[in-house]
């Protein structure tokens, strides 16, 4: 790998005239050019992947793409502090710089979601969940969530996670219309009187009513759980209701819609000072310990240094303008896909995510992926409701619209997205559950439309395409 490369990479700042000579930038710049100087094929392999996000359609519904400057601060030398506790209560010295980077992300992070209590040390949201559940329930105790099948998520009572075999884990589903079947719900929570109730889902492409949730909660006098991980953006951009002075607690990812690095957060709102299941001890009390030291030991301080980044970031306007084209787009692309002959679960969306049957064009979900990620788009094999395929085959596919939006397409390339989609499943034959055959020239010709389409809407990641955003989202045409 050439120095050229690392240039590259610099050229963001140079672009902006900037060339940032603090200790940390001098530092990142050192890293990266001892790394392709001793160790070549990792340093290819970054660069492999820098150029592949570049050049295809992403439309993988939990996933976004990081502004730069998150990137970088997930790579600082914060990362070299070992600080377990919270600040100003750590158990090692040192932690100056880290106790003031974790204040802020909290601040950060409540003024962003308007919450009274932020944890951004979990990290992840699975954890986050794991260390909510484990403060609220005793194993044992009843926990209802929507079930895998229908969109949930593992950590919400599937037998395949502890929290499906640590607690009495009950699932509500969907109805007829593919959407969350309320009346069913309702007698789910009279039956069995959960402890912990939890809204939120993994691929469910409408509105969430919080409230009707926290009504049904309140009937039996369980905490309700939002999470939040697959809407956060739409939630602090106001595009879709805030659960956070409905439920008890929230969760979230910071990667998913946040854009931020790889992590979790829990937070609360009106709710954070009432008494846990003992009666008095109050509920961000529980979260604080529920994190550490229950479930987690050290923090990952650059890794929360990037959060309080993104939180900043996510609070700009062109990320409200992200959130707008990412709703704008997911009903444009599913209105497309649905006049081209798709079966749209739910008739639409809500959110960033639209599910199809691939089933249509005689394809399992898997195939369907395969073949899609062939010709350089990305999309995730979904279980639809009543799927009589297994999980690692399907019969859906779930598409997202946040990265498409980053890239600042509109519903006009929505339509493009939407017919190369269907060019590809059009074109690719079933073998088995899980081959297909497709004609090369296809797959040439769609990469090339894909590269075209990608190269005219560059993501902030792009330092190759004249003219690439320097470092605000969003703002790629
Ligand atoms: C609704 C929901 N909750 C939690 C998670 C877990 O998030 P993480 O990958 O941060 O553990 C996911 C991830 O896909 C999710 O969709």
């Amino acid at each position: 790998m050439t120095r050229q490369s690392v240039a590259a990479v610099a050229r963001p700042t140079q672009q902006a005239g900037r060339s940032s000579t603090g200790a940390q930038a001098q530092l990142l710049r050192t890293g990266m050019d001892v790394l392709h100087d001793t160790d070549p094929e990792l340093a290819a392999l970054l660069d492999a992947e820098v150029s592949q996000q570049n050049s295809i359609l992403a439309m993988i519904a939990s996933a976004s793409i990081a502004d730069p400057s998150v990137l970088a601060v997930g790579g600082a030398a914060l990362s070299n502090v070992t600080a377990e506790g919270y600040p100003g209560a750590r158990y090692h010295p040192g932690a100056q710089q880290f106790d003031h980077v974790e204040n802020l992300a909290v601040e950060r992070a409540k003024r962003l979601f308007g919450a009274r209590y932020a944890n951004v040390q979990a990290h992840s949201c699975s954890s986050a969940n794991l260390a909510v559940l484990s403060a609220l329930m005793r194993p044992g105790d009843t926990l209802l969530g929507l079930d895998l099948d229908a969109g949930g998520h593992l950590t919400h009572g599937s037998r395949a996670s502890v929290t499906g075999r640590h607690y009495n884990a009950v699932s509500y589903g969907l109805d007829e219309s593919g959407r969350i079947d309320f009346a069913r719900l309702e007698d789910l929570v009279l039956e069995h009187r959960p402890r912990v109730l939890i809204a939120g889902a993994s691929a469910y492409p409408r509105t969430i009513d919080f409230a009707r949730f926290r009504a049904l909660a309140d009937t039996v006098g369980a905490y309700l759980l939002a999470d939040i991980s697959h809407i956060a953006g739409l939630v602090a951009t106001g595009r879709h209701p805030s659960p956070v002075d409905v439920a008890h607690i929230t969760t979230t990812s910071t990667y998913k819609q946040l854009a931020g690095p790889r992590g979790g957060l829990i937070l609360s709102g009106r709710e954070y000072d009432t008494p846990g299941p003992d009666g008095r001890t109050p509920l961000f009390r529980l979260m604080q310990r529920a994190v550490f030291p229950q479930s987690q030991g050290t923090p990952s301080p650059a890794s929360i240094a990037a959060k309080a980044r993104a939180f900043a970031v996510a609070a700009e306007p062109a990320f409200q303008e992200t959130a707008r084209l990412i709703v704008l787009n997911a009903r444009a692309l599913a209105a497309e896909l649905s006049s081209l002959g798709y079966r749209v679960l739910t008739g639409g969306t809500d959110n960033h995510m639209v599910l199809i049957d691939t089933t249509g064009l005689g394809l399992t979900g898997v195939t369907a992926e395969r073949a899609l990620e062939e010709c350089g788009i990305l999309a995730n094999r979904n279980r639809i409701p009543g799927d009589t395929k297994p999980p690692l085959v399907t019969s859906g596919l779930r598409l997202g619209t946040n990265i498409l939006a980053q890239r600042g397409m509109g519903p006009e390339q929505m339509r493009e997205c939407a017919h190369l989609l269907h060019t590809v499943l059009a074109g690719t034959g079933l073998l088995s559950d899980t081959e297909y055959r497709i004609d090369p020239a296809l797959v040439t010709t769609v990469r090339e439309e894909v590269r075209w389409l990608c190269a005219r809407h560059p993501l902030s990641i792009d330092t190759t395409t004249a003219g690439a955003p320097v470092s605000l989202i969003g703002v790629g045409t």
